[in-house]
């Protein structure tokens, strides 16, 4: 059984089709990469499983239940999380204020006006922030915090409530070989119990970090299976591989 399924996903921008019929198949408690040249539809495809487009044709399913017509906030209730690629904190609150802003978000006022709640939301907002190792930070002002923390705090926000499907663009963009690793590390420890689908042009991080590997070519699905499977696999290698490989 899958947790997110879409079928045959189709998405058209004027008359350019930057999706055609792709079939995703995203496991529980995964990592899933998202692979594939510039322009390959990567991006376009995180839009349409997090809500911020709608497709011209195919559906997008979440343990069972066809979501497709769901707006974000919907999706998000439901445990779809996502980050986006430009850092955005707000100025001037720590590390712990922020993360009680997350932890509150969705939660109806009367759950955390009083002083009980406020008290559990303290809790929860510290305990979000062990989780993503980021507790030694919390009185420090998220302004005054390194790109790469900055980076994981953000992440840490936007899936601060229960997410079981977590959506990352690019997550690793712009961080140091040090950062990259203890997100790394982070992704397969939250991997225990979410479904992590993230997009990342370093083909070394996914054979390390992912369970599945999605190949996006033109639009289209080239390729799916386990980082071995996916390396093996001769049209890759043609449409891609060889490419970063000649890059490099
Ligand atoms: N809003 C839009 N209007 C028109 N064309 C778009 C729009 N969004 C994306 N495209 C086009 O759709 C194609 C896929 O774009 P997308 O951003 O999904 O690629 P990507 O795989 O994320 O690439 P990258 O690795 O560069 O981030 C590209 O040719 C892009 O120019
Ligand atoms: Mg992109």
């Amino acid at each position: 059984m899958y947790l997110l399924e879409t079928r045959a996903l189709s998405q058209r921008f004027g008359s350019f089709h930057a999706l055609r019929n792709v079939a995703l198949q995203v496991r529980p408690a995964s990592v899933h990469a998202l692979i594939g040249p510039n322009g390959a539809g990567k991006s376009t495809l995180l839009n349409l499983l997090a809500g911020a487009t709608r497709p011209v044709g195919g559906s997008i399913w979440l343990d069972g239940r066809d979501i497709t017509a769901l707006p974000v906030h919907r999706r998000a209730r439901l445990g779809i999380g996502r980050s986006y690629q430009v850092v955005r904190l707000f100025e001037g609150l720590t590390c712990l204020q922020a993360a009680e802003l997350a932890v509150q978000r969705d939660l109806p006022w009367r759950e955390w006006v009083l002083p009980a709640g406020r008290r559990r939301v303290r809790e929860q907002a510290h305990a979000l922030l062990q989780q993503w190792r980021l507790g030694s930070w919390a009185e420090v002002e998220t302004s005054s915090l390194a790109h790469g923390i900055q980076k994981r705090l953000e992440i840490a926000l936007a899936l601060a409530n229960e997410s079981r499907l977590l959506l990352l663009d690019e997550p690793m963009a712009g961080l140091t070989t040090q950062e990259r690793a203890e997100l790394a590390d982070v992704i397969r420890e939250l991997a225990r119990d979410k479904a992590i689908v993230f997009v990342e042009h370093d083909i070394d991080m996914v054979m390390a970090l992912a369970d599945r590997v999605t190949v996006l070519h033109n639009g289209e699905i080239l390729a799916e299976g386990t980082p071995q499977e996916v390396r093996a696999h001769a049209a890759v290698r043609a449409a891609y591989l060889h490419k970063e490989a000649a890059h490099a």
